[in-house]
């Protein structure tokens, strides 16, 4: 044994070649946290002091290869200044330089999942091999910086500016096959032959077949690229990433901006533009957000398996209703591969769901990301029927038949009587109190609210909601199923609008204020657009529908009557009384046309706005960021009211869920995150301004008030920034 440390040793094997092993202690799973970075350094200490050496494989006895730097830590280290940062990394890409420059072949045996600072390390050494089912890829640019450890240098040596400004500011996770058609990886076998595959290399490399002294010459020298190739490389994908991207995610385009600069460098040099390039973003709010926003979708994660752990699978579940919603559902469920029913009660409606199941389908069959038995196997996987026939094998029952509480209570009340006694039901009912609905049933403790949103394909979150009667059991098994589908869970308990469309609702009375103040409606859009929301407000009513939007701002009226409730008639109201029900109809705020593939276009409508202007009370001069202000104050204020009323569990689920939900804009972090960054105490003082103005929508809690006079925080991690 040459080194070992709790992440890593390094042995000799038979022919002198040695072999490292990522094997970090008491973890699923092995990644670069500055510990394992500083055991690397004294097993290359190791490496360079031995002689007779012949060869190196670094290797992981973990599913995952590495699956980055770690996260956790980035938060604390980002908080330092530049220079510390710029550092930091030059010691690091001084490490790799040294793995580089080991005098004999070197190769990475990647076995499995290698990410961010996993990848950096494979590509210092001169040849890797790759296992089929191996994931590698960059994806730094996701967490607001470029790849700090020498990936913007040596990806782009090895693969091109092209390939390597897709890896790295898409930051994808690439598969074998595609690793190796670009150059990433050398070989690529199954995992039971991967280490000889690796040995194979070495012992090719030294009987002279492979070159590697050529290879890392390349990978130290400036890119071949001429002048011309060098524009359209980079020009062409600046114009293309900023438009992706846009405006509020710096760090693709600085990636591009680090690889073009660096282009005509050697390694040290090209290493140290691509240090200063990290640094800068590391102190960006956008990565501190983005960060921020990784290990709250971590901490969602960790929390739903907690709950599954108690659950069993759903091997058999059952929708009822084959609408939109239905349909969607049983579309999820199939795809995922659990089986489901899916019942109506009318066959023309089972037939509508079905065709969209196969709408959806027949898109990823066109894409090639689909194959015709797979297709075959997913549309099985959903039984149609208009009976209960076959309800007693069902483990958990999604119902989604039409938004009346009558109807709902009825068609639970039969569902129960036709499932087992630990069959579990489900509500995807968006406005119904589950407590209300569950008083009818024999076995509240198996029921629970299961929200979805709108499309179900598409959207990730999930709410599921706890009734003051719903079993522990019940919470898992639906939780389970989520998870199952391929979605986030998020556990909340009941109240009107649960935790989205309580928090959604007050931002919509936010924009109904605005546009009485004769805020025009189109440019409300536009500047909630430019705050980074996909949608603007008016443009969302329409495509929630104007309808639905009236039915829930009523529930919630009714349900917090103090802040919620309307006075006279809303610009929302106008628009249902004259039958603009949004995009579903063609007309709302907007009209709609169908643009060249079919899909809804939004115009401008004078009808629409000479309809609102009969909602104007007065007219006032409001700059974008007042604007800005009376829409994000009622909903920051009502998701503080949802964590202070323990409606959610978390800061950081309360946030996953209204960027997961609606669309939050993420860089922001969320909700929560965005008071933060704001200062408790400077959004106590806009939030009062406007209530003293506008009203209880806008009105801080005692409790807030409380976290801005002691200079308490949301995220404490952030106090050191
Ligand atoms: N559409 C959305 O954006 C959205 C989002 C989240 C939640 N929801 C909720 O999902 C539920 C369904 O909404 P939708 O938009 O899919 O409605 P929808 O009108 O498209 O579909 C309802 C379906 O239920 C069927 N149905 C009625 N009574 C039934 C019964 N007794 N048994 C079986 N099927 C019956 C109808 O035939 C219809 O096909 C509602 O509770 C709604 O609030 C809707």
């Amino acid at each position: 044994m040459l080194y070992q440390g709790d992440a890593i040793r390094v042995e000799v094997q038979d022919g002198g070649i040695a072999l490292l092993t990522l094997d970090l202690k008491d973890e699923a799973i092995n990644k670069l946290s500055s510990s394992v970075i500083g055991e690397l350094s004294l097993a290359v200490d190791a490496l360079e002091a031995e002689s007779g050496l012949k060869g190196l494989i670094v290797a992981s006895a973990k599913d995952v290869f590495i699956v980055g730097a770690d996260i956790t830590e980035f938060h604390a280290m980002f908080a330092k200044d530049e220079a510390f940062l710029v550092d930091m990394n030059t010691r690091i890409h001084a490490l790799f330089n040294r793995i580089e420059d080991l005098p004999f072949p070197t190769v990475t045996a990647l076995n499995g999942l290698a990410l961010g600072g996993g990848c950096e390390l494979s590509l210092t050494t001169d040849f890797r091999v790759m296992a089929e089912t191996a994931q590698i890829g960059l994806p730094e640019t996701k967490l607001g910086i470029v790849p700090g450890w020498g990936g913007c240098v040596r990806l782009p040596r090895l693969i091109g500016a092209d390939n390597a400004i897709e890896w790295i500011a898409g930051g994808s996770q690439n598969d074998a096959e595609t690793a190796f058609k670009v150059g990433a990886v050398d070989d690529v076998v199954p995992q039971e032959k991967l280490m000889a595959a690796a040995r194979d290399i070495l012992d090719k490399a030294n009987a002279g077949d492979f070159d590697y002294r050529a290879r890392r010459t390349e990978k130290g020298s400036p890119l071949k690229l001429n002048a011309v190739e060098q524009m359209m490389a980079f020009e062409t994908a600046k114009g293309y990433v900023a438009g992706k991207a846009g405006p509020h995610y710096p760090a693709p385009i600085e990636a591009i901006r680090v690889i073009q600069k660096g282009a005509g460098e050697g390694r040290e040099r090209a290493q140290a533009i691509e240090a200063q390039a990290f640094a800068k973003l590391a102190k960006t709010d956008v990565c501190y957000n983005l960060v921020g926003l990784f290990m709250n979708d971590q901490a969602v994660k960790k929390k739903a398996k907690q709950y599954e752990k108690s659950a069993g699978t759903v091997a058999q579940a059952a929708v009822l209703g084959a609408g939109i919603m239905g349909g969607g559902i049983a579309y999820q469920s199939a795809y995922k591969g659990t089986p489901i029913l899916m019942k109506d009660i009318k066959p023309e409606a089972i037939e509508l769901g079905l065709k969209e199941a196969r709408k959806l389908l027949t898109k990823q069959l066109e894409r090639g990301k689909l194959s015709q038995t797979k297709l075959a196997e997913v549309l099985s996987n959903i039984r149609p029927t208009l009976s209960y026939g076959d309800f007693d094998h069902v483990d958990l029952v999604v119902e989604a038949v039409v938004e009346n509480p009558k109807i709902k209570s009825a068609v639970l009340a039969e569902v129960e009587a036709n499932v087992s006694e630990e069959t579990i039901l489900a509500s995807n009912t968006s406005t119904i109190s589950i407590d209300r609905l569950a008083a009818d049933l024999k076995r509240p403790e198996n029921f629970c609210g299961m929200h979805f949103f709108n499309p179900v394909h598409r959207m990730p979150l999930v709410e599921v909601i706890r009734g003051a009667r719903t079993s522990d059991a019940a919470v898992a098994a639906t939780v389970a199923y989520a998870r199952q589908m391929g979605k986030t869970p998020i556990v909340v308990n009941d109240c009107p609008g649960f935790l989205v469309n309580r928090v959604l609702f007050p931002y919509f009375g936010g924009f109904s204020g605005l546009v009485e103040h004769g805020v025009d409606f189109e440019r409300a859009d536009k500047i909630m657009e430019r705050f980074g929301w996909p949608m603007g407000p008016a443009y969302l009513l329409d495509v929630v529908g104007i309808d639905t939007a009236v039915h829930a701002s009523e529930v919630m009226a009714e349900g917090f009557p103090d802040r919620m409730a309307h006075e006279g008639k809303s610009a929302i109201q106008i628009m249902l009384d004259n039958q603009r029900l949004g995009q579903k109809n063609g007309k709302g705020f907007y009209a709609y046309e169908e643009d060249k593939k079919g899909k809804p276009k939004k115009v401008h409508d004078d009808e629409a706005h000479r309809l609102v202007a009969e909602v104007v009370r007065e007219t006032r001069e409001l700059s974008d960021d007042e604007v800005i202000a009376r829409m994000m104050v009622p909903l920051c204020m009502e998701t503080v009211r949802c964590l202070e009323d323990g409606i959610v569990g978390s800061p950081a689920e309360a946030d996953m869920a209204l960027i997961y939900g609606i669309g939050f804009p993420p860089f922001r972090g969320g909700a929560l995150r965005y008071i933060d960054a704001m200062g408790v105490a400077e959004f106590v003082a806009v939030a009062e301004r406007l209530a003293d103005e506008l009203g209880a929508l806008y009105a801080p809690t005692v409790r807030l008030r409380e976290m801005a006079a002691s200079g308490e925080r949301f995220y404490p991690d952030a106090s050191d920034r």
